[in-house]
């Protein structure tokens, strides 16, 4: 298969798959998992899992094997998206081309199924049926990339900044925290699920953590130059929150530049830690310019 069909093929996978973790329920509190469900099965790109079953195919094993490590992280980053978009956040009312999960449940019910969502991630892992070494692994690289140390501590830096200008190393953490965090854990957790080795692992954090800054770099770009269509969620949402970030700090055009030498310092960061790099360079090179 080539790239593009692996792709197509990963992602039918995951929406099988994530529709089979979260049911539907006939339970008196159905309209919790209805919540959850809403923004799960919205769409979107599937990014962080498909990273998780490309690096468990590169590390040797079916890429399947990592489907459901991948996502427990696709629920848990859907999480951060519907608290990131909560009128105390970003306050915005658009994602994946939907109403927001707060504009059609209400805060309170928001709120609730992002708790919900998050704590589902870690069942699913600790129900994939891997041994008790690699599950433990997972739990600790997920968990590590979801608080203090990743998502939360990036937000924080995020908010603060709508409120007091911001260096530049202080930036360069927030995005490498709220988003690098979960992408690299996404890489790794790959390697995890085929029991792949520390130099494996520490390749994939790398690729991980470039890839993510990039990607970021590249969300801020779009929230600029993009369109709501193509996105799925209203534009200009930085400036109106009046964010800080590295647009307001280097232009546009640095900026795609710092997209394109992440990028690359992504794939190299491979060097010869994998057999097989074609898939994980060619999703690397089709983020760069990305409108979606
Ligand atoms: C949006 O992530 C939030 C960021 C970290 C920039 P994605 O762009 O991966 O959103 P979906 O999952 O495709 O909706
Ligand atoms: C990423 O930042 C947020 C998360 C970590 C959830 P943004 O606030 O820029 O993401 P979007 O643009 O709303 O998707
Ligand atoms: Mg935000
Ligand atoms: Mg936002
Ligand atoms: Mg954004």
């Amino acid at each position: 298969m080539n790239s593009d069909a692996l792709l197509r093929d990963y992602k039918a996978q995951i929406e099988k798959r994530l529709a089979e973790l979260l049911p539907e329920r006939a339970v008196p509190h159905a309209r919790l998992s209805e919540a959850m469900r809403y923004s799960l099965m919205a769409g979107g790109k599937r990014l962080r899992p498909i990273l998780t079953m490309a690096f468990c195919a590169a590390s040797g094993q079916n890429a399947a094997e990592g489907l459901d490590f991948g996502c427990a992280v696709e629920i848990l980053h859907t999480y951060s998206l519907i608290h990131d978009d909560l009128p105390c956040m970003d306050n915005d009312e658009l994602r994946r081309g939907k109403p927001t999960n707060h504009v059609i449940y209400g805060e309170w019910l928001a709120l609730l199924a992002g708790d919900a969502l998050q704590a589902e991630a870690f069942s699913v892992i600790a129900s994939a049926g891997k041994s008790p070494e690699l599950t433990v692994n997972a739990v600790k690289v997920l968990s590590f990339a979801a608080g203090f140390g990743g998502i939360c501590g990036g937000q924080y830096l995020d908010l603060v900044g709508e409120e007091e200008k911001q260096e530049e190393n202080e930036l360069k953490l927030m995005h490498e925290m709220k988003t690098a965090a979960l992408i690299a854990a996404s890489c790794e957790l790959g390697c995890i699920a085929a029991g792949a080795d520390e130099a494996q692992r520490a390749a994939a954090r790398e690729y991980g953590q470039r890839l993510g800054l990039a990607f970021q770099l590249r969300d801020d770009i779009l929230d600029v130059e993009g369109t709501t269509e193509e996105l799925g969620k209203t534009v200009g949402s930085d400036e109106k929150n009046q964010k800080t970030n590295f647009i307001s700090l280097y232009g546009l055009e640095n900026c795609q530049k710092l997209v394109a030498e992440n990028t690359a310092l992504a794939k190299s960061a491979l060097n010869s830690a994998f057999a097989d790099t074609q898939l994980l360079c060619y999703i690397a090179d089709s983020l760069v310019k990305r409108n979606t």
